[in-house]
């Protein structure tokens, strides 16, 4: 498949180009912010269109084409205020799914947050981040689009194990950005991740393994 990965100069986002870029079954379009970051990657031979998620749904429906699968690994992050946690977090993802329904994508993997379908268990210091997170995950299962959404916990940058937990009911922990990496990007061609959603930790059982039995 040939993936547009929205958020792709950040942490997680570097590690699923590098994946892609290495694969023999994908190829890798990399939407970034910055000029001087798509001549990066073009310098490491990845192919890079400059878009914000901040711009129309005609622009990053631009940036989407001649791409079959997408990936959003984007966030406004922990230093910009609740004003671009609406902007990126959740109308930016709404506007990637509604580009992607209009260019006919094949697969569209989100990373979400551990138990954002699930308001109970929302971190109180960060409730506008969950509602952004829960709202952009309904309106991608309410699109017509083959989704999977992945809802990691805390986020470390530790090396991956290739050995995580999946399911609805985990028991809150953290895992490797790395292993987050590995995981959406089987989840583009794993049949079994269609339509899905699901909480990832750190675990016990292979990812591919810990996959199949969802
Ligand atoms: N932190 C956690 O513990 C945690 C837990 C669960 C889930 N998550 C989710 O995991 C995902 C990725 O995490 P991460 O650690 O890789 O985040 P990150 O390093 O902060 O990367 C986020 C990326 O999103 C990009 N971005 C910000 N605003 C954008 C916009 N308007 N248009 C397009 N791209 C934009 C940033 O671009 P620039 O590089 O140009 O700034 C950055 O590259 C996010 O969806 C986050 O919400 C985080």
């Amino acid at each position: 498949m040939h993936v547009l990965v929205i958020g792709a100069n950040g942490q997680i986002g570097q590690k699923v180009v590098d994946l892609l870029h290495s694969s023999e079954e994908h190829t890798v379009k990399a939407m970034v912010r910055k000029e001087e970051q798509a001549e990066t990657l073009a310098d490491k031979g990845v192919e890079a269109v400059v878009a914000s998620l901040e711009d129309s749904v005609d622009e990053i429906e631009k940036a989407m084409s001649g791409t079959d699968a997408v990936i959003f690994t984007a966030g406004s992050g922990g230093k910009t205020g609740a004003d671009k946690t609406l902007l990126v977090d959740l109308d930016g993802a709404v506007k990637s799914v509604e580009a992607a329904e209009r260019n006919g994508i094949e697969r569209y993997v989100m990373v979400s947050a551990f138990q954002a379908n699930n308001r109970e268990n929302w971190n109180d210091a960060l409730l506008p981040y969950y509602a952004a997170k829960h709202y952009a995950d309904k309106a991608l299962e309410a699109s017509s689009l083959s989704y999977t959404i992945v809802r990691p916990g805390g986020l470390l940058n530790e090396n991956g194990t290739g050995n995580v937990a999946v399911g609805e009911q985990l028991e809150r922990g953290s895992v490797p950005r790395e292993d987050v990496a590995r995981v959406v990007v089987e989840a583009l061609t794993n049949p079994n991740l269609k339509k899905r959603a699901f909480d990832l930790t750190s675990g016990d059982t292979s990812i591919k393994e810990a996959l199949q039995s969802l």
